[in-house]
């Protein structure tokens, strides 16, 4: 059956790729900042055959979150799926980061969860039924070197995550965690700048994959957490 997404931080990377794969078979509305880049990967994915919705959205500002996910509502009338993936990383021992780069991680990679789910998660209820799926990190799982502040969002996300299904189970939503190791994208930080070597990363479309797989899974079911690990690589993530 067609769900209807809202896909956030789809204008690159891991977003991007799920959009494309998700759009298949979906009505995927992308959400993030770069509105160019949306209307230039909803074009693609219409000479493709697929369905998709470009709106844009900074997921730490609250009105542009609301509005967006309105937006979504008076177009589709429903909304299935929610994927929250925006998100970035600033990696650097813990005593060089200013209160700002900190806060500003919460307020993306934690409050935007937050926020999204908040105004998502009332049409999931009337329905009962629904999905919400948060990507994390292994960063959420393990510590590591420079990731103190980065960890903390994804860890907070994981606890939050783990709480946010309790509270939807009753309503059919099922709330899913994925957690990559280091993946091939233009992520800020250590992969980003080369302290992280790109051999044997993850593919976005690996974790598209993934993602997919969460969304095609039957009603009576809820994959809580998918770490997901780059086959050959040695270190952790
Ligand atoms: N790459 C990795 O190694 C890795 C590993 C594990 C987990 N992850 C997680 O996977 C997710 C996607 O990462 P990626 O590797 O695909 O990174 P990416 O290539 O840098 O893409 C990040 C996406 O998030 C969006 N975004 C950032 N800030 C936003 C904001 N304030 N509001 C709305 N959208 C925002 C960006 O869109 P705009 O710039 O258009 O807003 C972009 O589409 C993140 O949550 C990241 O923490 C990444």
């Amino acid at each position: 059956m067609e769900k209807v997404i809202i896909l956030t931080g789809a204008s690159r990377g891991i977003g991007r790729a799920a959009a494309l794969m998700l759009a298949k078979e979906n009505i995927v509305v992308m959400a993030s900042r770069d509105i160019n880049a949306l209307i230039e990967l909803k074009k693609e994915i219409g000479a493709s055959g697929g369905k998709s919705e470009a709106l844009p959205c900074d997921v730490a500002k609250e009105n542009e979150v609301k509005k967006m996910i309105e937006d979504t509502i008076q177009k589709f009338g429903r909304i299935d799926v929610l994927i929250n993936n925006a998100g970035f990383g600033i990696f650097k021992r813990a005593d060089k980061f200013s209160l700002e780069e900190v806060e500003n991680l919460f307020r993306v990679n934690l409050f935007g969860v937050f926020l999204c789910v908040k105004y998502t998660a009332p049409y999931m209820i009337e329905k009962k039924n629904g999905q919400i799926i948060n990507i994390s990190s292994v960063a959420g799982l393990n510590g590591f070197k420079g990731g103190s502040a980065y960890s903390a969002t994804k860890f907070a996300l994981n606890g939050y995550s783990e709480s946010l299904r309790e509270d939807l189970k009753e309503f059919g939503i099922a709330v899913s965690l994925v957690c990559p190791g280091g993946v091939n994208t233009g992520f800020g930080g250590a992969v980003a700048d080369g302290k992280i070597s790109r051999d044997f990363l993850l593919e976005p479309e690996d974790v598209a994959r993934t993602i997919k797989y969460l969304v095609d899974e039957s009603e009576t079911a809820n994959a809580k957490m998918i770490e997901l690990k780059p086959r050959r690589r040695k270190e952790f993530r």
